[in-house]
């Protein structure tokens, strides 16, 4: 018997805010939470250019986390939030945002609030304790990096390049898979049995980045190598690639932050909180080869 049948639900007709609802967790999370029937409200910047496209965008509601004028029409009715912050809970800044936004939530009588946030990161620590103390039955969902990062976020290049060119050498990560990220999201959102827990999601084996290589050159059937680059490089290789000279020095940092092997340990968590083992990652690799992850147009996807 999963947890899900032994707990007490969250009200079923008010609309749970999925904020990065438009993102990789954020529409997985919504995804779920629509199957379940769960009348589901997503935030986005995007919401009022949308509003032409009633059909499909009626759901949607202007939000930004730079500018607290749309979040009081997001927040009015919601029973629960999703809170996916943007850029990344980690950096300077996003604890006053958790702060003010999570004040509101309850004052809107939110009562349960499932934050995602990641492993090893103070700043993400200083935003998780904020979000606990404003709303008891908060959950947190911290997770290790996730496997999605090589097929749709920062890393699909570098696979698509065969050439993982990172500031990492041997250091080993539990990668997590999102789908597993957003199934914990989504019971936690409609689901008391884990208020006011920290739930530490990895998947089932830390692997280093050329392992991953390797795993990655069977899914594909093309050759992917691990490059280790001193922080340096990295980012003179991104600039040169037309990142953001910002956006590459923040990756930078957040490679130097987190992977020094605080992270390596794996959990237990996605099993014992769905019943079911964590998806490993050759498993990832190869669902996300067959849906076409590495065929498309290489595309920027930071
Ligand atoms: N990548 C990892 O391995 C990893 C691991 C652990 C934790 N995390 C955490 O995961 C979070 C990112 O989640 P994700 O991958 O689902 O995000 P994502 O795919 O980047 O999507 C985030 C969404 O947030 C919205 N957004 C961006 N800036 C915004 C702003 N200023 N105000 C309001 N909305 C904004 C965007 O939607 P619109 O354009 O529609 O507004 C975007 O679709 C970060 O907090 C990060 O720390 C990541």
């Amino acid at each position: 018997m999963t947890t899900s049948q032994t707990s007490s639900q969250v009200p079923t007709t008010a609309p749970i805010l999925v904020t990065g609802g438009t993102g990789r967790t954020g529409r997985r999370v919504a995804d779920r939470l629509r199957a379940q029937g769960r009348p589901v409200r997503i935030a986005s910047r995007s919401a009022a250019a949308s509003s032409t496209r009633p059909d499909t965008h009626r759901d949607t509601v202007p939000f930004d986390w730079q500018d607290d004028a749309g979040w009081d029409a997001a927040l009015a009715g919601t029973a629960a939030v999703y809170l996916c912050y943007s850029p990344d809970l980690a950096l300077p800044g996003a604890d006053a945002v958790v702060d003010a936004f999570t004040a509101r939530a309850v004052r809107h009588g939110v009562e349960r609030i499932v934050l995602l946030s990641g492993r090893g990161e103070d700043g993400a620590r200083a935003c998780e304790d904020i979000a606990l103390a404003a709303a008891p039955a908060t959950t947190v969902v911290r997770c290790s990096w996730f496997q999605e990062n090589f097929s749709e976020h920062f890393l699909l290049d570098g696979v698509l390049d065969g050439r993982i060119a990172v500031p990492a050498d041997q250091v080993r990560e539990p990668f997590v898979s999102l789908e597993d990220v957003a199934d914990v999201a989504a019971l936690a959102l409609t689901n008391d049995a884990h208020a006011g827990e920290v739930l530490e999601l990895t998947g089932p084996e830390a692997l280093s980045f050329t392992q991953v290589a390797h795993l990655l050159s069977d899914a594909t059937g093309r050759p992917v190598e691990h490059v280790a680059l001193t922080p340096d490089d990295f980012v003179a290789e991104l600039t040169g690639a037309g990142v953001d000279p910002d956006e590459a020095a923040g990756l930078a940092w957040l490679f130097q932050e987190v992977l020094d092997g605080r992270n390596t340990a794996t959990t237990d968590t996605v099993e014992r909180v769905l019943g079911r083992a964590a998806t490993p990652f050759d498993v990832f690799a190869k669902t996300a080869a067959a849906a076409g992850a590495w065929t498309r147009a290489r595309t920027r996807n930071t």
